[in-house]
């Protein structure tokens, strides 16, 4: 039997870490040979709930699971961890302005970092939930200067699947005949979900999505804004943000962290850009295909970009800027 490894989940008396700690506790994730020890961690108001939480998963009776340890402590929550899920965040106010939010969650994601510098092990995967996630993400990663910057990414596997998920429904496929579909930037509605590369199996045959669906329009279109608007079409339908499939999502981001992606497929993850793969600048938390090996990522290089998404891919490098420059504003004075 492998040693037990210790996950943490923050945020998780929420919705989305009630959803996710089911598929953790039951191997789902990081298999079912493989023990865990749960760590949760919520804020104070929140302990007498997140008891309730642990006594669900206790009653879930998972073989996985060995140990859960519920806590409003970071230098308990953040001790030899081996996988960091940070979904905790500042939730958006009515009235509250875009960069009060940020430095809610700078402060936050400041403190984050600095417990995983100081409590975790250096081997930790860091994977940001909470939004704004590719900043908060870059917030921790900053504060945490003895972690390498590529343990850290933020979830943009939602919006991967999403895409993923429209294409398969215009052409009556499964979604595993679809791949190769990426999200370049920011997890906000300036994302550029691009279907450019993205490859389909009809009838056994590998095409093109754009030779299958023959509606440059509808992909230029319909489809992008679909994919960008989605996560508010769920909040106005259900009146909460979307937590199952934000829960699948991280299971789907975490377990190709742990084992890898298949061969000749990649995803997309918000991950740090080293300032040479597609004209992104250095030091942005950016969304990006990657492909992932020994639990290590690796950008898919030299794919050709045209002008139509290059023009969509720096309007959301914009955006990220502005935020990571009000970001690290708040970063030297909280
Ligand atoms: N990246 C994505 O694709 C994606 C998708 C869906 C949701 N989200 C984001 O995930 C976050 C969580 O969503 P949810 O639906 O679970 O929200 P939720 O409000 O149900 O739960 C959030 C939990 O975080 C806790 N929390 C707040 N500050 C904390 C802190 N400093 N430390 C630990 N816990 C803290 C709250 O007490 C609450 O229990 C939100 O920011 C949401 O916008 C991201």
């Amino acid at each position: 039997m492998p040693e037990p490894i210790r996950v943490l989940v923050t945020g998780a008396a929420g919705q989305i870490a009630y959803s996710v700690l089911l598929s953790i506790a039951k191997g789902d994730v990081f298999g079912k040979d493989q023990p865990l020890i749960l760590l949760l961690l919520d804020i104070t108001p929140m302990m007498t709930a997140l008891q309730g939480v642990v006594m669900e998963l206790e009653d879930c009776a998972t073989a996985p699971l060995k140990e859960v340890i519920a806590t409003d402590q970071e230098e308990v929550a953040f001790k030899d961890l081996d996988v960091a899920i940070l979904v905790g965040s500042m939730p958006r106010r009515e009235g509250m302005e875009r960069k009060d939010l940020l430095k809610a969650n700078v402060k936050i994601f400041k403190s984050q970092g600095a417990a995983l510098d100081k409590y975790a092990k250096k081997s930790v995967k860091v994977i940001v939930v909470g939004n704004p996630a590719n900043t908060n993400c870059l917030t921790a990663s900053r504060s945490a200067p003895s972690i390498p910057k590529s343990n850290f990414s933020c979830l943009t596997r939602l919006d991967h699947n999403r895409a993923k998920a429209q294409i398969a429904q215009k052409l009556k496929l499964g979604c595993n005949d679809v791949k190769n579909v990426i999200i370049w930037g920011n997890h906000s509605s300036t994302q550029y979900p691009d279907v450019t590369h993205a490859k389909v199996k009809v009838h056994g045959k590998e095409l093109g999505v754009y030779e299958a669906i023959k509606d440059d329009c509808y992909l230029k279109g319909e489809f992008i804004t679909t994919v960008q608007q989605r996560g508010a079409a769920v909040i106005k339908a259900r009146k909460l943000s979307s937590a199952m499939s934000a829960s699948k999502a991280i299971c789907d981001h975490v377990q190709d962290i742990w084992f890898g992606t298949p061969e000749g497929e990649f995803v997309s993850m918000g991950v740090i850009s080293d300032g040479n793969s597609y004209g992104i600048p250095e030091d942005l938390l950016y969304s990006f295909p990657v492909t992932i090996k020994n639990k290590n990522w690796s950008f898919v290089e030299g794919l050709p970009i045209d002008d139509f998404s290059r023009e969509k891919m720096d309007l959301t490098a914009k955006e990220l800027m502005e935020e990571k420059e009000t970001a690290f504003e708040f970063l030297a004075s909280v």
